[in-house]
């Protein structure tokens, strides 16, 4: 019976995209939905962990029974991923989060001008790197997603990131219901998944944390 799998275990999932603001009405942003990481924040509570997940904005539905701490922008949700991350035996980053934002935020709507509008952005915060640096007990996963030589580089980004296991998939999985995923534990260790729904390949990724786990 896996219902109390995780119970007791800590986990901390952030889930969605952020928003980064670039004049009072607008932003930069992508395409994820938050639906990966809040079915992986229902499958872990169905396991019974004590879950806490960090959102970007997004359409779903407060889930019942977690602590839901919503933010906008990447500097946001690295605030609240520090403030959180020491308790915790697992952390699955599912958000994607935006790499840049606008060097310099006009506090005025920005007028429309006669030519060419230059925007110069400036670097966020790498989340997952900062907290592979920091890591002690916590179990770390995390996502990448790929338009071109998808296993190499999520390879890359296990290694460079300090992870436990990343999830690899494709970029059409943004927003859709369903996604194709890989899950890589190393070079040699690289598991092919079927398409399916992401409700069940949040179990997949739960199970096989499980299996594989080395701290929980
Ligand atoms: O929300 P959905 O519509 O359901 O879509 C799900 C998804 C496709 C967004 C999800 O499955 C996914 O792949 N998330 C990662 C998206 C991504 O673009 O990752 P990345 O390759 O930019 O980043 C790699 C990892 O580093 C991720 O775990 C990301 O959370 C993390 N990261 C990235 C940039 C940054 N500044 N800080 C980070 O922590």
């Amino acid at each position: 019976n896996k219902k109390d799998i995780l119970k007791g275990k800590k986990v901390l999932i952030t889930a969605g995209r952020t928003e980064e603001a670039i004049d009072p009405i607008r932003y930069m942003s992508n395409r994820s939905t938050g639906k990966m990481g809040y079915s992986l924040a229902k499958a872990a509570k169905l396991y019974g962990a004590d879950v806490t997940l960090i959102s970007g904005p997004t359409n779903l539905k407060k889930i019942d029974g977690i602590k839901t701490i919503n933010i906008k922008t990447a500097n946001e949700m690295y605030e609240e991923t520090l403030k959180k991350y020491d308790n915790m035996d697992l952390v699955i980053m599912s958000a994607a989060v935006a790499d840049y934002k606008v060097k310099e935020y006009s506090n005025e709507k920005i007028k429309k001008q006669d030519d060419d509008l230059t925007l110069k952005l400036t670097r966020n915060p790498d989340i997952l790197f900062e907290l592979g640096k920091m890591k002690k007990n916590q179990y770390l996963v995390g996502f990448a997603a790929e338009s071109s030589n998808l296993i190499k580089n999520s390879l890359g980004k296990l290694k460079r990131k300090n992870l436990d296991m990343i999830i690899a998939n494709n970029v059409s999985g943004f927003s859709s219901d369903e996604n194709k995923a890989y899950i890589i534990l190393d070079e040699n260790k690289i598991i092919e998944l079927e398409t399916m729904q992401k409700n069940e390949l949040a179990f997949k990724i739960l199970d096989k944390i499980i299996e594989y786990k080395i701290n929980l």
